[in-house]
């Protein structure tokens, strides 16, 4: 069989027999995607005599792999080399890359080449995946010949693990880092502490088990429901230090780094309900029993100092990472401009104002953990009142922060909320389980660059990496942990991994969908929105449907109905002329495959209409552009994040729409999503105007008062009686931003979001 028919069998289906040999064998499918891969002609074939040949600095690799196959081959399997049936480790210091390997595959052997055990190990997981996903307790295991020669693009590659809101068991723990494990992924980011919870034992401090660890009930619901209901429940617990050791353990085996998070100076409330004392007001607080941010943080005393180096010895006798996590994220300081003690400090020192309060108070910590040869990461807000010196800085509130940071020669690791985020929906669904908020599916992660344009080649040099955060406030098991982090995990995996000229979403999809077999395989819940449709209205004003698997069909129907297998065959855009439901469906021939998509078109007098804008949305809030005001698809009542909503970080926004003809209108509908809980505001106020045909200009201002019952302000009304019967040319909307969010609530002292979609003009 010659190669270029083996590849021509592989590239048709992904699973195939060919006629010569009788083998089944997998299109390489491998996640993240490796820097060079190339099939041969032939297999090798693992069979009840295959031998390992070791070799002794690949000690994690060798255990990994020989407990993986004395699984699957059920017997037990001999170290020794074999000329023509061995699987080999081989020591080779020509890999100058410390994580690359190398793999050779042919009938006689399997060769993995790398100058360290942790090329060896990615060089294992690449040959796990080049196996069935199905392949226990088989005599015989057919591996495609391949050569790859493969190393990372990034160093950093991490996924988050908030533990505080909700708790999961160690073999959880163990389960979510041996999946980073198959992905290449080699820190963990585990959150230990948080106002709900904290969960790491310190001997110490025997209240932070018996107090801080539990909570007396749980907020039901969305944080934006009102009025907050709870479940009265107590809730928490801990890790020992025993456990901790053990999961260090077991992600060491994987060669991942854990990196515990230990939050400071915000965050804090659930050790100060355990020891009052290292508040500034003394007084007795509970567990938070609801989402947020807290404006119990610690008081920047003598007393809370010491506490922290306590608290971080025995963190450090435990977790040997160079990096340990000091939060500084989302600190509120309302009770150290009240504080006798904090305005102390900040006399003492010197410092302008209670930023660079929290700044001293995180580089006094960074020096004690220096001192000990360790290494601080901290939120973005730890640029905020001066970087501590040798800070590393995680940026999730967009990429600014790590814009500044590397531009001020500190390394940075890239957690935008708009594209690592995994507790955003990944679907636009009505039907997903309850989330935070946001949209972040999965080809946005795919798609993220980590590098900031801002940054030359030399700064860029400091962004050591990704990571995706899992934060846990709605998600109460580890199956919806689950849910979230698959299959977007994969996706940032190839984010860390693979080199842009080797990532091609539709190629990475395939592999996703073999992918699945392996996350079952694993008994993992994934979520799978591979045959979802995407509908969008073109510059045509014609409706395209779409769906990111190939080889289907998408059928549809436009009058409500449910489509079925003798429905319309989607073929090219179709005109958008009046009202419809239009309901589609992806079928792999008479099977229909994944979700209903259903989509409710609004022709209104806007659709086709000229639109502009004085202010670009931001980037990571674009929703479909300008036009996507006037198109006819409203955003999500639920899904801010969705491909309609429009997001401007606290700019006054004026958007200007221009008729193709005169129209009369009668009434016109603004829909503002409303969102305390994430910084998004609906203005209390707007003006518009309009120019008739006959040259006069009505302009007029709406207030209203924004009581935030709901996500949406969604607000009508009469044009008719401005008009008087004329038609308009033009109308114009100045929407002010809402301003700075007041205290006492999420994000306070942070401008305002304005979202906006759509503009329904009757
Ligand atoms: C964060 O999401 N508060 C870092």
């Amino acid at each position: 069989m010659s190669a270029r028919f083996l590849i021509l069998c592989s590239l048709i289906l992904t699973l195939f027999s060919c006629a010569e040999p009788q083998v089944k064998l997998l299109s390489p499918s491998i996640i993240p995607a490796p820097q060079s891969l190339q099939v041969n002609a032939g297999h090798f074939t693992i069979n009840e005599e295959t031998t390992l040949s070791n070799n002794d600095d690949f000690t994690a690799s060798y255990n990994f792999l020989n407990n993986f196959l004395e699984h699957a081959t059920d017997r037990t399997w001999k170290t020794e080399y074999s000329e023509t049936n061995s699987i080999i480790l081989e020591y080779d210091d020509s890999i100058s890359s410390k994580e690359g390997y190398s793999i050779e595959s042919n009938e006689h052997n399997i060769t993995i080449k790398a100058s360290t055990d942790a090329g060896a190990f990615y060089a294992v997981q690449s040959l796990l995946q080049l196996m069935p996903a199905d392949h226990n307790n088989t005599t015989e295991i057919h591996i495609p010949a391949v050569t790859i020669k493969d190393e990372p693009r990034f160093k950093y590659r991490g996924m988050h693990l908030d533990v505080s809101r909700h708790m999961y068991d160690v073999d959880f723990i163990k389960k979510y880092i041996n999946a980073m494990a198959m992905l290449k992924m080699n820190n963990f980011h585990w959150h230990l502490t948080d106002d709900q919870g904290w969960r790491i034992e310190i001997k110490k401090y025997p209240r932070l088990q018996e107090v801080a660890a539990y909570r007396d009930s749980t907020l039901l619901g969305h944080y934006n429901d009102t009025p907050h209901q709870y479940d009265g429940k107590k809730y928490g617990g801990f890790y020992t230090q025993e456990e901790v050791r053990e999961v260090i353990a077991f992600a060491k085996a994987r060669h991942i780094n854990v990196i515990p998070e230990i939050e400071m100076p915000g965050h804090a409330q659930a050790a100060i309900a355990a020891y009052p004392e290292l508040g500034c007001t003394g007084e007795n607080v509970q567990v938070a029993m609801k989402w947020g941010v807290f404006e119990d943080i610690y008081c920047p005393s003598e007393e809370t100092f010491t506490f922290l180096e306590n608290v971080l010895d025995e963190v450090m006798e435990l977790f040997p990472s160079k990096y340990i996590h000091i939060g500084g994220d989302e600190a509120p300081k309302t009770q150290w401009k009240t504080s006798d003690v904090a305005q102390q400090v900040i006399k003492e020192n010197g410092l302008k104002d209670e930023h660079e309060l929290q700044s001293y108070f995180i580089q006094r910590m960074e020096k004690y953990l220096n001192s000990k040869g360790r290494q601080i990461i901290g939120w973005d807000e730890i640029l905020e009142g001066g970087l501590a010196p040798n800070a590393t800085v995680m940026s999730w509130r967009g990429t600014n922060g790590a814009v500044e940071a590397a531009k001020a020669r500190h390394d940075v690791i890239m957690t935008p909320t708009s594209h690592a985020y995994f507790d955003y929906y990944q679907s636009e669904n009505d039907d997903e389980p309850l989330a935070i908020g946001g949209f972040l599916p999965l080809e946005k992660v795919y798609n993220f660059n980590p590098i900031p344009k801002e940054l030359s080649d030399e700064e860029a040099i400091h962004v050591l990496g990704v990571q995706g955060n899992v934060w846990t406030e709605y998600m109460t098991t580890s199956e919806q942990v689950e849910y979230m982090a698959f299959p977007r995990m994969l996706a940032m995996s190839e984010v860390a991994w693979s080199v842009d000229e080797n990532k091609n979403y539709d190629s990475f999809i395939n592999r996703v969908e073999y992918f699945h077999k392996r996350l079952d395989a694993m008994d993992i819940n994934y979520a799978n929105h591979l045959y979802e449709i995407e509908g969008t209205l073109n510059e045509d004003q014609a409706y395209e449907l779409s769906t990111k698997t190939i080889g289907k069909q998408i059928r549809f129907t436009t009058d409500g109905s449910e489509p079925d297998s003798s429905s319309t065959v989607y073929e090219s855009p179709f005109p958008f002329t009046a009202d419809m439901t239009l309901k589609a469906q992806v079928f792999d021939d008479d099977e229909p495959l994944g979700r209903l998509f259903t989509q409710e078109l609004l022709y209104h007098k806007g659709v086709g209409a000229t639109i502009s804008i004085n202010k670009e949305p931001h980037n990571s809030y674009p929703g479909s552009g300008a036009s996507g005001l006037i198109n006819g698809i409203k955003g999500s009542d639920s899904r801010y994040g969705d491909s309609e909503w429009l997001g401007f970080w606290g700019d006054d926004i004026e958007i200007e729409i221009t008729f193709k003809e005169p129209v009369l209108i009668s009434e016109i509908e603004l829909r503002f999503y409303n969102a305390p809980g994430q910084w998004i505001y609906a203005p209390e106020e707007f003006s518009f105007y309009s120019r008739f045909e006959s040259g006069v200009l009505v302009a007029d201002k709406i207030l209203f008062k924004n009581e935030f019952q709901s996500s949406l302000v969604d607000f009508k009304y009469e044009f008719g009686k401005y008009n008087k019967g004329y038609k308009s040319r033009n109308v114009k909307f100045i929407i002010p931003n809402y301003g700075i969010i007041p205290d006492g609530n999420q994000g306070a002292g942070n401008k305002a979001w304005t979202f906006i979609d759509e503009i329904i003009i009757k």
